[in-house]
């Protein structure tokens, strides 16, 4: 009967985010680690292990700064709408008029939603069981409907993965084409369509994507190499050697996956220096997520000293509904936007003073651009780091 009404919901275009609980047994990354070690040591150490509001000072202050700036909204609300995608195995997926009034008067301590933000299942972020756990993933839905809204969860207790002939004592297996042959599916059930509280999409990795012939997990969790997936042994004494990729996720935060991500050519125009940066990656740089921003940076010299520094930010720029520079999440539109389109390039020019004889040029990353960085207050230092992409040094 249960899932004669899913098929209602989906066929009526109206499905939505069915829970399905996860029992204790497989809940955290804790009850992997016997006979999965060196994956979860892996994912321990990768940003979708810190996608949780305790764990990402940038996350947990854009949600505060949502919850203040927008007052129709209590704070457990936004949380939960983030959870869609940053925490999706959360048992409770929305909250009511009834919630909302509750909250307003500091009533919700006790609320259902309040005890699911803090239960231990979801304080992991995107654990084990949100990717090894999915059914299906519903192409067919609109655009907008991301994260938990995108797919239909396994029975708890089954996992589903890459091959087709595993066996394990612990738990049942399924073999999945978005574990294998089409893992992009996978990872576009999240990374696409990012969107403000009033709708605006500031951010589509999907829609950007050049396909050069690679796949997400290609570069960011590593080409296939031999390993084991389980480390327990067989009848025979031995774990099953198999191919296997990195749980490490690698990507924005990680300043050695930086270097050389873009091309840089630099030609000397009449009082100019024409820097060209070329994106060999299948989505743009800066993507990802709203603020990032890449770095230029000319320190012309004279005799030894530095006689002028230029400077060129790229990055995006976003006004609020009262027309202020804002956050993402708080868009209502997009009123800059620069980054280097996949598999293209683009020319930035600088003015070059008169008697420089060298140049250092320094092209750069940094996850969050001034703007957003001084609105939201933040502290660690990896947001404000410059991580090196390119130096060139130049004789003009
Ligand atoms: C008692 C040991 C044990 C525990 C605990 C365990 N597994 Fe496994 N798992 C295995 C074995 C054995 C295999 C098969 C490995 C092989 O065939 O190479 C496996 C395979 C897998 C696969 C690949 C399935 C496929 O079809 O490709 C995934 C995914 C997986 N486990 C996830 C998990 C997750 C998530 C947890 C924790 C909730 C977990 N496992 C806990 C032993 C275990
Ligand atoms: C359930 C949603 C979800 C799925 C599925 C998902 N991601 Fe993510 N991913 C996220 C979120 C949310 C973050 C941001 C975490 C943070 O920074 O707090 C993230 C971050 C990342 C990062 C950035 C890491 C860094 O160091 O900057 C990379 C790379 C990444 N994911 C790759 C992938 C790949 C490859 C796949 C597909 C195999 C995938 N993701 C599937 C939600 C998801
Ligand atoms: C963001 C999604 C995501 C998360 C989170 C994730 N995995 Fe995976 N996992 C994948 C993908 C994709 C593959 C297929 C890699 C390939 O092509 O071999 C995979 C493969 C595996 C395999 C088979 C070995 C291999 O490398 O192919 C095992 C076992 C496994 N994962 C266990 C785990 C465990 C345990 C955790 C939690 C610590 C975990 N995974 C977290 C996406 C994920
Ligand atoms: C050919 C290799 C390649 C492929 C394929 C690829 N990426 Fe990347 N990606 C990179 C490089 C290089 C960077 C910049 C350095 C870094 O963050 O690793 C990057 C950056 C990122 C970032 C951070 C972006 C930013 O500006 O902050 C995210 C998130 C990401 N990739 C996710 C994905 C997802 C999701 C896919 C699949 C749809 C994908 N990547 C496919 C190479 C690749
Ligand atoms: C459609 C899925 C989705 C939803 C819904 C979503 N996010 Fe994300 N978010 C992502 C992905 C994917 C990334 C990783 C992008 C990257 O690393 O560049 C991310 C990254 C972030 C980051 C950057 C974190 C870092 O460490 O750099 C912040 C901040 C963030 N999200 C805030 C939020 C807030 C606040 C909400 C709710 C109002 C929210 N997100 C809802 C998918 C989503």
């Amino acid at each position: 009967m249960r899932s004669f009404l899913g098929l209602i919901l989906i066929s009526m275009g109206l499905f939505g985010a069915e829970v399905v609980q996860v029992g204790d047994k497989f809940k955290d990354s804790t009850k992997c680690k016997a006979c999965h070690t060196p994956i979860v040591k892996q994912w321990e150490q990768s940003w979708h292990a810190k996608s949780h509001y305790d764990s990402d000072e940038y996350f947990q202050k854009t949600i505060d700064y949502v919850a203040r700036k927008d007052n129709r909204k209590s704070l457990n609300t936004i949380k939960i709408e983030c959870a869609t995608c940053h925490n999706p195995r959360i048992s409770v997926t929305s909250t009511n008029a009834e919630d909302e009034a509750l909250a307003s008067v500091g009533l919700d301590k006790n609320s259902a939603a309040t005890k699911a933000l803090k239960s231990d299942g979801i304080s992991e972020g995107i654990n084990c069981v949100v990717c090894h756990n999915i059914d299906q993933i519903h192409d067919e839905l609109p655009e907008n409907k991301r994260g938990m809204n995108r797919v239909t969860w396994m029975k708890s207790g089954t996992m589903t993965g890459p091959y087709g002939d595993a066996k394990s004592p612990y738990h049942k297996v399924e073999p999945r084409d978005f574990m294998d042959k089409n893992p992009n599916q996978l990872c576009f059930v999240c990374h696409a369509n990012d969107k403000s509280e009033d709708g605006h999409s500031f951010v589509n990795m999907q829609s950007e994507f050049k396909s050069n012939g690679k796949q997400c997990v290609d570069c960011h969790m590593g080409a296939r190499t031999q390993g084991v997936a389980a480390t327990l042994r067989l009848s025979n004494g031995q774990a099953h050697t198999r191919m296997v990729r990195n749980h490490g996720f690698t990507g924005g935060h990680i300043e050695a996956m930086w270097q050389d991500a873009l091309g840089v050519d630099v030609k000397k125009g009449k009082q100019t220096l024409e820097i060209t940066l070329s994106n060999p990656q299948p989505h743009a740089i800066p993507s990802g997520f709203g603020s990032r921003e890449i770095l230029i940076e000319a320190q012309y010299a004279s005799g030894g000293k530095v006689v002028k520094i230029e400077a060129l930010s790229l990055t995006s720029k976003y006004l609020s509904k009262r027309d202020k520079p804002t956050i993402p999440h708080l868009a209502v539109k997009t009123i800059s936007s620069v980054s280097i389109p996949a598999l293209s390039s683009k020319t930035f020019v600088l003015p070059m003073p008169t008697g420089a004889e060298s140049v250092n040029i320094v092209v750069s990353y940094r996850l969050v651009n001034d703007e957003v960085r001084e609105l939201l207050d933040l502290k660690d230092p990896i947001w404000s780091k410059k991580m090196v992409i390119k130096k060139l040094n130049l004789k003009l």
